[in-house]
Protein backbone atom coordinates (compact mmCIF):
# COMPACT_ATOMS: atom_id res chain seq x y z
CA UNK A 1 0.00 0.00 0.00
CA UNK A 2 1.39 3.24 -0.80
CA UNK A 3 2.46 5.70 2.06
CA UNK A 4 0.10 8.18 2.70
CA UNK A 5 0.87 11.51 2.76
CA UNK A 6 0.84 13.63 5.25
CA UNK A 7 0.52 17.54 6.00
CA UNK A 8 1.11 19.60 9.02
CA UNK A 9 -0.96 21.58 9.84
CA UNK A 10 -1.60 24.13 12.48
CA UNK A 11 -3.82 24.10 15.93
CA UNK A 12 -4.45 27.59 16.19
CA UNK A 13 -4.59 29.10 12.09
CA UNK A 14 -5.60 26.39 10.35
CA UNK A 15 -2.21 26.65 8.21
CA UNK A 16 -0.28 24.17 6.48
CA UNK A 17 3.12 22.99 5.79
CA UNK A 18 4.61 20.25 4.10
CA UNK A 19 7.54 19.88 7.02
CA UNK A 20 7.01 20.06 10.56
CA UNK A 21 8.33 23.31 11.96
CA UNK A 22 8.61 24.98 14.97
CA UNK A 23 6.97 27.83 13.90
CA UNK A 24 3.97 27.98 11.87
CA UNK A 25 4.23 29.85 8.62
CA UNK A 26 0.89 31.24 8.43
CA UNK A 27 0.12 32.76 12.17
CA UNK A 28 3.66 32.57 13.53
CA UNK A 29 2.71 30.76 16.56
CA UNK A 30 5.29 28.49 18.16
CA UNK A 31 4.78 24.71 18.51
CA UNK A 32 1.35 24.46 17.39
CA UNK A 33 1.93 22.16 13.67
CA UNK A 34 0.64 19.02 14.39
CA UNK A 35 1.01 15.80 11.87
CA UNK A 36 -2.81 15.78 9.41
CA UNK A 37 -3.02 13.33 6.41
CA UNK A 38 -3.14 15.35 2.91
CA UNK A 39 -7.08 14.03 2.32
CA UNK A 40 -7.81 14.06 -1.57
CA UNK A 41 -10.31 16.87 -2.72
CA UNK A 42 -13.51 15.16 -2.80
CA UNK A 43 -16.42 15.69 -5.22
CA UNK A 44 -18.31 18.21 -2.67
CA UNK A 45 -15.39 19.17 -0.63
CA UNK A 46 -15.41 22.55 -2.16
CA UNK A 47 -19.20 23.59 -2.60
CA UNK A 48 -19.91 26.89 -0.84
CA UNK A 49 -21.88 27.10 2.77
CA UNK A 50 -24.62 29.23 1.36
CA UNK A 51 -26.58 28.61 -1.33
CA UNK A 52 -25.79 30.21 -4.52
CA UNK A 53 -27.82 32.78 -6.15
CA UNK A 54 -27.09 35.14 -9.41
CA UNK A 55 -25.46 38.31 -9.26
CA UNK A 56 -28.65 40.65 -7.83
CA UNK A 57 -28.17 44.55 -7.00
CA UNK A 58 -28.46 45.91 -3.72
CA UNK A 59 -31.35 47.81 -4.25
CA UNK A 60 -33.45 45.21 -5.42
CA UNK A 61 -32.88 42.63 -3.05
CA UNK A 62 -35.40 42.75 -0.45
CA UNK A 63 -34.20 43.23 3.45
CA UNK A 64 -36.37 40.70 5.04
CA UNK A 65 -35.82 40.34 8.79
CA UNK A 66 -34.38 36.67 9.61
CA UNK A 67 -37.52 34.75 11.05
CA UNK A 68 -36.08 33.15 14.68
CA UNK A 69 -37.18 31.33 17.40
CA UNK A 70 -37.42 31.04 21.12
CA UNK A 71 -35.10 28.21 22.51
CA UNK A 72 -37.64 28.29 25.26
CA UNK A 73 -34.94 29.59 27.75
CA UNK A 74 -35.14 33.46 28.25
CA UNK A 75 -31.76 34.16 28.74
CA UNK A 76 -30.39 31.87 26.51
CA UNK A 77 -32.20 33.57 23.56
CA UNK A 78 -31.01 36.85 24.66
CA UNK A 79 -27.31 35.91 23.66
CA UNK A 80 -28.53 34.46 20.48
CA UNK A 81 -29.89 38.02 19.64
CA UNK A 82 -33.66 36.86 20.02
CA UNK A 83 -33.54 32.99 19.31
CA UNK A 84 -32.41 30.82 17.01
CA UNK A 85 -32.22 31.06 12.71
CA UNK A 86 -33.49 28.33 10.31
CA UNK A 87 -30.05 27.02 9.34
CA UNK A 88 -28.04 29.23 11.83
CA UNK A 89 -24.82 27.87 13.26
CA UNK A 90 -23.59 27.90 16.53
CA UNK A 91 -20.81 27.01 18.00
CA UNK A 92 -20.99 26.69 21.70
CA UNK A 93 -17.72 26.46 24.05
CA UNK A 94 -16.86 26.45 27.90
CA UNK A 95 -14.93 24.16 30.12
CA UNK A 96 -15.93 20.65 31.08
CA UNK A 97 -18.43 20.31 33.46
CA UNK A 98 -19.73 24.24 33.38
CA UNK A 99 -23.03 23.03 32.04
CA UNK A 100 -22.80 22.84 28.43
CA UNK A 101 -25.03 19.85 27.78
CA UNK A 102 -27.45 21.13 30.63
CA UNK A 103 -28.86 23.80 29.16
CA UNK A 104 -28.80 22.35 25.80
CA UNK A 105 -31.08 19.80 26.96
CA UNK A 106 -33.33 22.04 29.03
CA UNK A 107 -33.82 23.95 25.61
CA UNK A 108 -34.53 21.43 23.28
CA UNK A 109 -36.97 19.94 25.93
CA UNK A 110 -39.01 23.19 25.41
CA UNK A 111 -38.42 23.22 22.18
CA UNK A 112 -39.38 20.28 21.52
CA UNK A 113 -42.82 20.99 22.66
CA UNK A 114 -43.68 23.00 19.70
CA UNK A 115 -41.04 21.80 16.99
CA UNK A 116 -38.96 18.77 15.98
CA UNK A 117 -35.67 18.63 18.05
CA UNK A 118 -32.84 16.38 17.81
CA UNK A 119 -30.38 15.43 20.21
CA UNK A 120 -27.04 13.87 19.09
CA UNK A 121 -24.61 12.94 21.87
CA UNK A 122 -21.59 12.01 21.32
CA UNK A 123 -20.64 11.86 25.17
CA UNK A 124 -23.08 10.47 27.36
CA UNK A 125 -25.04 7.26 26.17
CA UNK A 126 -28.98 7.77 25.99
CA UNK A 127 -29.78 6.48 29.24
CA UNK A 128 -27.41 8.79 30.77
CA UNK A 129 -29.31 11.62 28.99
CA UNK A 130 -32.83 10.12 30.06
CA UNK A 131 -31.08 10.49 33.73
CA UNK A 132 -30.61 13.74 33.59
CA UNK A 133 -33.89 14.96 31.62
CA UNK A 134 -35.22 13.30 34.57
CA UNK A 135 -33.69 15.41 37.17
CA UNK A 136 -34.23 18.50 34.69
CA UNK A 137 -37.78 17.78 35.24
CA UNK A 138 -38.15 17.00 31.88
CA UNK A 139 -40.29 13.92 32.07
CA UNK A 140 -43.09 15.13 34.13
CA UNK A 141 -46.54 14.02 32.77
CA UNK A 142 -47.51 17.96 31.74
CA UNK A 143 -44.29 18.25 30.06
CA UNK A 144 -43.81 17.65 26.52
CA UNK A 145 -40.41 17.20 25.87
CA UNK A 146 -40.51 13.68 25.80
CA UNK A 147 -40.88 14.58 22.16
CA UNK A 148 -37.15 14.81 21.78
CA UNK A 149 -35.57 12.50 19.66
CA UNK A 150 -32.20 11.52 20.97
CA UNK A 151 -29.35 9.75 18.78
CA UNK A 152 -26.40 8.63 20.24
CA UNK A 153 -23.69 8.68 17.57
CA UNK A 154 -20.46 9.67 16.59
CA UNK A 155 -20.63 8.99 12.89
CA UNK A 156 -20.65 12.25 10.85
CA UNK A 157 -22.29 10.48 7.79
CA UNK A 158 -25.01 8.78 10.21
CA UNK A 159 -25.75 11.80 11.76
CA UNK A 160 -26.04 13.62 8.68
CA UNK A 161 -28.31 10.74 7.39
CA UNK A 162 -30.42 11.17 10.49
CA UNK A 163 -30.81 14.92 9.96
CA UNK A 164 -31.61 14.77 6.49
CA UNK A 165 -34.30 12.10 7.54
CA UNK A 166 -36.17 13.57 9.91
CA UNK A 167 -35.87 17.33 9.18
CA UNK A 168 -35.77 18.46 12.75
CA UNK A 169 -36.03 22.25 13.27
CA UNK A 170 -32.80 22.19 15.92
CA UNK A 171 -30.28 19.86 15.68
CA UNK A 172 -27.38 19.23 18.70
CA UNK A 173 -24.32 18.14 18.56
CA UNK A 174 -22.60 17.16 21.75
CA UNK A 175 -20.05 17.70 21.14
CA UNK A 176 -18.18 18.30 17.91
CA UNK A 177 -14.86 16.74 18.94
CA UNK A 178 -16.15 13.37 19.55
CA UNK A 179 -17.75 13.24 15.52
CA UNK A 180 -15.10 11.76 13.29
CA UNK A 181 -16.05 11.35 9.21
CA UNK A 182 -15.92 7.81 7.80
CA UNK A 183 -13.89 10.27 4.89
CA UNK A 184 -10.75 10.65 6.73
CA UNK A 185 -8.21 8.13 8.51
CA UNK A 186 -7.08 10.75 11.37
CA UNK A 187 -8.63 10.16 15.26
CA UNK A 188 -11.78 11.85 16.07
CA UNK A 189 -11.11 15.67 17.84
CA UNK A 190 -8.09 15.76 15.47
CA UNK A 191 -7.42 18.88 13.84
CA UNK A 192 -8.50 18.03 10.09
CA UNK A 193 -11.73 15.67 11.37
CA UNK A 194 -12.79 18.80 13.59
CA UNK A 195 -12.52 20.65 10.60
CA UNK A 196 -14.37 18.64 8.11
CA UNK A 197 -16.90 17.73 10.55
CA UNK A 198 -18.06 21.21 11.15
CA UNK A 199 -18.10 22.16 7.88
CA UNK A 200 -20.11 19.27 6.58
CA UNK A 201 -22.58 20.21 9.41
CA UNK A 202 -22.72 23.16 8.41
CA UNK A 203 -23.80 22.78 4.71
CA UNK A 204 -26.31 20.32 5.96
CA UNK A 205 -27.55 23.67 8.20
CA UNK A 206 -27.65 26.08 5.30
CA UNK A 207 -29.30 23.38 2.92
CA UNK A 208 -31.85 21.73 5.03
CA UNK A 209 -32.62 25.02 7.29
CA UNK A 210 -32.32 23.18 10.51
CA UNK A 211 -30.91 25.56 13.08
CA UNK A 212 -27.52 23.44 14.62
CA UNK A 213 -25.84 23.64 18.12
CA UNK A 214 -22.25 22.24 18.36
CA UNK A 215 -20.77 21.85 21.54
CA UNK A 216 -16.57 22.36 21.43
CA UNK A 217 -14.43 21.46 23.80
CA UNK A 218 -11.96 24.56 25.52
CA UNK A 219 -8.69 24.05 25.51
CA UNK A 220 -6.29 24.73 29.22
CA UNK A 221 -6.04 28.47 27.84
CA UNK A 222 -9.13 28.68 27.43
CA UNK A 223 -10.01 28.59 23.59
CA UNK A 224 -12.08 26.75 21.65
CA UNK A 225 -10.48 23.22 20.74
CA UNK A 226 -9.49 22.81 17.17
CA UNK A 227 -8.75 24.62 14.58
CA UNK A 228 -9.18 28.67 14.28
CA UNK A 229 -11.35 28.13 11.62
CA UNK A 230 -13.94 26.50 13.54
CA UNK A 231 -14.87 29.91 14.64
CA UNK A 232 -14.91 30.80 10.97
CA UNK A 233 -17.33 28.90 9.67
CA UNK A 234 -20.13 29.33 12.28
CA UNK A 235 -22.39 31.96 12.50
CA UNK A 236 -22.38 32.47 16.24
CA UNK A 237 -20.01 31.85 19.09
CA UNK A 238 -21.04 31.33 22.94
CA UNK A 239 -18.71 30.89 25.73
CA UNK A 240 -19.64 29.57 28.83
CA UNK A 241 -18.13 31.44 31.22
CA UNK A 242 -18.06 31.27 35.21
CA UNK A 243 -16.16 30.07 38.07
CA UNK A 244 -17.00 26.09 38.88
CA UNK A 245 -17.42 26.97 42.47
CA UNK A 246 -19.78 29.57 42.24
CA UNK A 247 -23.38 28.72 41.35
CA UNK A 248 -23.26 31.89 38.77
CA UNK A 249 -22.38 30.81 34.89
CA UNK A 250 -22.17 33.23 32.16
CA UNK A 251 -23.04 32.83 28.71
CA UNK A 252 -20.97 35.56 26.11
CA UNK A 253 -21.91 35.90 22.50
CA UNK A 254 -18.21 36.07 21.14
CA UNK A 255 -19.44 36.68 17.36
CA UNK A 256 -23.06 36.57 15.79
CA UNK A 257 -23.97 37.52 12.22
CA UNK A 258 -27.21 37.56 13.85
CA UNK A 259 -27.46 40.12 16.97
CA UNK A 260 -24.96 41.86 18.79
CA UNK A 261 -21.89 40.59 20.31
CA UNK A 262 -21.06 40.72 23.83
CA UNK A 263 -24.47 40.02 24.91
CA UNK A 264 -24.58 38.08 28.22
CA UNK A 265 -26.85 35.68 29.34
CA UNK A 266 -26.72 34.71 33.30
CA UNK A 267 -27.40 31.61 34.65
CA UNK A 268 -27.46 30.21 37.97
CA UNK A 269 -26.62 26.43 38.29
CA UNK A 270 -29.52 25.03 40.36
CA UNK A 271 -30.44 20.93 41.84
CA UNK A 272 -32.99 21.40 38.56
CA UNK A 273 -30.73 23.11 35.91
CA UNK A 274 -30.21 26.03 35.08
CA UNK A 275 -31.97 28.73 36.32
CA UNK A 276 -31.85 32.22 34.43
CA UNK A 277 -31.12 35.32 36.26
CA UNK A 278 -33.12 38.30 34.64
CA UNK A 279 -31.11 41.08 37.07
CA UNK A 280 -27.80 40.16 37.60
CA UNK A 281 -26.66 43.66 38.00
CA UNK A 282 -25.53 42.69 41.96
CA UNK A 283 -24.08 39.27 41.60
CA UNK A 284 -20.89 40.28 41.54
CA UNK A 285 -20.41 42.63 44.30
CA UNK A 286 -18.96 40.76 47.47
CA UNK A 287 -21.31 41.34 50.83
CA UNK A 288 -18.72 43.53 53.33
CA UNK A 289 -20.19 44.60 56.23
CA UNK A 290 -17.44 47.58 55.99
CA UNK A 291 -15.60 48.82 53.17
CA UNK A 292 -12.18 47.32 53.05
CA UNK A 293 -9.06 48.02 51.39
CA UNK A 294 -8.56 47.46 47.74
CA UNK A 295 -11.60 47.06 46.88
CA UNK A 296 -13.64 49.34 43.89
CA UNK A 297 -16.92 48.90 42.50
CA UNK A 298 -16.53 49.25 38.81
CA UNK A 299 -19.89 49.36 36.01
CA UNK A 300 -19.21 47.76 33.48
CA UNK A 301 -21.35 47.44 30.29
CA UNK A 302 -22.19 44.02 28.73
CA UNK A 303 -24.41 44.10 26.06
CA UNK A 304 -27.46 45.64 26.87
CA UNK A 305 -27.04 45.71 30.54
CA UNK A 306 -25.09 47.53 33.09
CA UNK A 307 -23.53 45.07 35.69
CA UNK A 308 -21.87 45.91 38.87
CA UNK A 309 -18.86 44.13 39.64
CA UNK A 310 -16.42 44.81 42.78
CA UNK A 311 -12.58 44.47 41.75
CA UNK A 312 -10.40 43.51 44.22
CA UNK A 313 -6.79 44.39 44.23
CA UNK A 314 -4.18 43.05 46.82
CA UNK A 315 -0.82 44.56 46.73
CA UNK A 316 1.89 43.33 49.03
CA UNK A 317 5.83 43.76 49.88
CA UNK A 318 7.74 41.40 47.06
CA UNK A 319 10.13 39.22 48.27
CA UNK A 320 11.57 37.91 44.97
CA UNK A 321 13.58 40.36 42.82
CA UNK A 322 10.94 40.07 39.83
CA UNK A 323 7.42 41.12 42.13
CA UNK A 324 4.36 38.82 40.83
CA UNK A 325 1.52 40.85 38.69
CA UNK A 326 -1.27 38.52 38.54
CA UNK A 327 -5.24 39.22 37.35
CA UNK A 328 -7.86 37.33 37.69
CA UNK A 329 -11.11 37.57 35.43
CA UNK A 330 -9.23 40.92 34.03
CA UNK A 331 -6.16 41.16 31.58
CA UNK A 332 -3.05 40.58 33.39
CA UNK A 333 -0.88 42.59 30.49
CA UNK A 334 -3.20 45.76 30.91
CA UNK A 335 -2.67 45.27 34.72
CA UNK A 336 1.32 46.02 33.48
CA UNK A 337 0.27 49.12 31.68
CA UNK A 338 -1.93 50.54 34.78
CA UNK A 339 0.73 50.24 37.06
CA UNK A 340 3.66 52.06 34.83
CA UNK A 341 0.82 54.94 34.44
CA UNK A 342 0.12 54.98 37.83
CA UNK A 343 4.17 55.32 38.39
CA UNK A 344 4.51 57.61 35.68
CA UNK A 345 1.52 60.15 36.24
CA UNK A 346 0.72 59.84 39.66
CA UNK A 347 4.06 58.96 41.15
CA UNK A 348 2.79 55.92 42.92
CA UNK A 349 4.85 53.05 42.62
CA UNK A 350 4.51 49.19 42.84
CA UNK A 351 7.97 48.13 41.33
CA UNK A 352 8.91 46.45 45.05
CA UNK A 353 5.38 45.04 45.34
CA UNK A 354 3.48 41.97 44.39
CA UNK A 355 0.26 43.24 42.48
CA UNK A 356 -3.21 40.62 42.94
CA UNK A 357 -5.84 41.40 40.97
CA UNK A 358 -9.79 39.83 41.09
CA UNK A 359 -12.95 40.12 39.73
CA UNK A 360 -15.22 39.03 41.61
CA UNK A 361 -17.72 35.91 40.89
CA UNK A 362 -15.14 34.70 38.28
CA UNK A 363 -16.51 37.20 35.67
CA UNK A 364 -14.27 37.93 32.81
CA UNK A 365 -13.63 41.51 32.09
CA UNK A 366 -12.33 42.48 28.87
CA UNK A 367 -13.84 46.64 28.38
CA UNK A 368 -11.09 49.26 29.14
CA UNK A 369 -13.62 50.54 31.53
CA UNK A 370 -12.37 49.05 34.21
CA UNK A 371 -8.95 50.75 34.50
CA UNK A 372 -10.09 53.55 36.83
CA UNK A 373 -11.52 50.61 39.13
CA UNK A 374 -7.93 48.93 38.67
CA UNK A 375 -6.11 51.71 39.88
CA UNK A 376 -8.18 52.36 42.55
CA UNK A 377 -8.59 49.33 44.27
CA UNK A 378 -4.41 49.32 43.84
CA UNK A 379 -3.88 52.48 45.25
CA UNK A 380 -6.26 51.93 48.39
CA UNK A 381 -4.43 48.34 48.89
CA UNK A 382 -0.66 49.99 49.27
CA UNK A 383 -2.24 53.02 51.12
CA UNK A 384 -4.25 50.50 53.26
CA UNK A 385 -7.06 52.68 53.14
CA UNK A 386 -10.85 52.02 52.22
CA UNK A 387 -12.75 53.88 49.22
CA UNK A 388 -15.89 55.47 50.41
CA UNK A 389 -18.82 53.53 51.13
CA UNK A 390 -20.84 53.61 48.37
CA UNK A 391 -18.33 54.73 45.74
CA UNK A 392 -18.32 53.07 42.15
CA UNK A 393 -16.19 54.02 39.41
CA UNK A 394 -15.83 53.48 35.65
CA UNK A 395 -13.60 54.60 33.10
CA UNK A 396 -10.40 53.94 30.53
CA UNK A 397 -7.20 55.27 31.04
CA UNK A 398 -4.43 56.22 28.64
CA UNK A 399 -1.04 55.56 28.37
CA UNK A 400 -0.72 60.21 29.23
CA UNK A 401 -2.65 59.39 32.05
CA UNK A 402 -5.71 61.01 30.70
CA UNK A 403 -9.19 59.34 31.58
CA UNK A 404 -10.79 58.29 28.39
CA UNK A 405 -14.85 58.24 28.69
CA UNK A 406 -17.01 55.25 28.66
CA UNK A 407 -19.58 54.06 26.34
CA UNK A 408 -23.45 54.23 27.62
CA UNK A 409 -22.15 56.31 30.77
CA UNK A 410 -25.64 57.22 31.66
CA UNK A 411 -27.04 54.14 31.55
CA UNK A 412 -23.88 52.86 33.98
CA UNK A 413 -24.94 55.75 36.39
CA UNK A 414 -28.55 54.83 36.33
CA UNK A 415 -28.30 51.26 37.31
CA UNK A 416 -25.55 52.20 40.19
CA UNK A 417 -27.96 54.78 41.58
CA UNK A 418 -30.89 52.32 41.73
CA UNK A 419 -28.50 49.91 44.18
CA UNK A 420 -28.06 52.34 46.43
CA UNK A 421 -24.61 53.25 45.09
CA UNK A 422 -24.14 57.68 46.15
CA UNK A 423 -20.55 58.84 44.68
CA UNK A 424 -19.46 58.48 41.55
CA UNK A 425 -15.87 58.61 39.98
CA UNK A 426 -16.21 58.69 36.26
CA UNK A 427 -14.63 60.33 33.39
CA UNK A 428 -15.37 64.26 32.80
CA UNK A 429 -16.96 63.58 28.94
CA UNK A 430 -19.47 61.01 30.80
CA UNK A 431 -20.97 63.55 33.29
CA UNK A 432 -24.42 63.88 32.96
CA UNK A 433 -26.01 67.01 32.18
CA UNK A 434 -28.59 67.23 34.76
CA UNK A 435 -27.98 65.73 38.25
CA UNK A 436 -29.16 62.32 39.11
CA UNK A 437 -31.24 62.24 42.28
CA UNK A 438 -29.13 60.76 45.19
CA UNK A 439 -26.04 60.58 43.31
CA UNK A 440 -22.41 62.54 44.01
CA UNK A 441 -20.41 62.75 40.58
CA UNK A 442 -17.09 63.68 40.60
CA UNK A 443 -15.97 64.00 37.19
CA UNK A 444 -12.10 63.84 36.08
CA UNK A 445 -10.25 64.12 33.43
CA UNK A 446 -6.71 62.87 34.86
CA UNK A 447 -5.80 59.95 37.01
CA UNK A 448 -3.43 61.71 39.41
CA UNK A 449 -7.05 64.13 39.85
CA UNK A 450 -9.27 60.77 40.43
CA UNK A 451 -6.73 59.21 43.25
CA UNK A 452 -6.22 63.45 44.83
CA UNK A 453 -10.20 63.12 44.67
CA UNK A 454 -10.91 60.14 46.45
CA UNK A 455 -8.50 60.89 48.80
CA UNK A 456 -10.31 64.24 49.72
CA UNK A 457 -13.24 62.05 50.54
CA UNK A 458 -11.99 60.21 53.37
P1 LIG B 1 -22.83 19.45 32.14
O1 LIG B 1 -24.00 20.09 31.52
O2 LIG B 1 -22.69 17.99 32.05
O3 LIG B 1 -21.49 20.14 31.65
P2 LIG B 1 -20.76 20.09 30.25
O4 LIG B 1 -21.65 19.48 29.28
O5 LIG B 1 -20.49 21.55 30.03
O6 LIG B 1 -19.50 19.35 30.48
O7 LIG B 1 -22.75 19.98 33.63
C1 LIG B 1 -22.96 19.19 34.66
C2 LIG B 1 -22.60 19.82 35.95
O8 LIG B 1 -23.65 20.57 36.47
C3 LIG B 1 -22.30 18.72 36.89
O9 LIG B 1 -21.10 18.99 37.56
C4 LIG B 1 -23.48 18.68 37.79
C5 LIG B 1 -24.12 20.01 37.68
N1 LIG B 1 -25.58 19.95 37.63
C6 LIG B 1 -26.30 20.56 38.64
O10 LIG B 1 -25.77 21.14 39.57
N2 LIG B 1 -27.67 20.53 38.57
C7 LIG B 1 -28.35 19.90 37.58
O11 LIG B 1 -29.59 19.89 37.57
C8 LIG B 1 -27.58 19.26 36.55
C9 LIG B 1 -28.26 18.56 35.42
C10 LIG B 1 -26.21 19.32 36.61
MG1 LIG C 1 -21.41 17.67 28.25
Amino acid sequence: MAKQKTLYTCTECGGQAPKWQGQCPACGAWNTLVETIAEPASANRFQSLAKSAPVQRLADIEAADVPRFSTGVSEFDRVLGGGLVAGGVVLIGGDPGIGKSTLLLQSLGEIASERRALYVSGEESAAQIALRAQRLSLLDPQSKAGELKLLAEIQLERIQATIEAERPDVAVIDSIQTIYSDALTSAPGSVAQVRECAAQLTRVAKQSGTAIIMVGHVTKEGNLAGPRVLEHIVDTVLYFEGDTHSSFRLVRAFKNRFGAVNELGVFAMTERGLRGVSNPSALFLSQHEQTVPGSCVLVTQEGSRPLLVEIQALVDTAHVPNPRRLAVGLEQNRLALLLAVLHKHAGIACFDQDVFLNAVGGVKITEPAADLAVLLAIQSSLRNKPLPKGLFVFGEVGLAGEIRPSPRGQDRLKEAAKLGFTIAVIPKANAPKQPVEGLRVIAVERIEQAIDQVRDLD
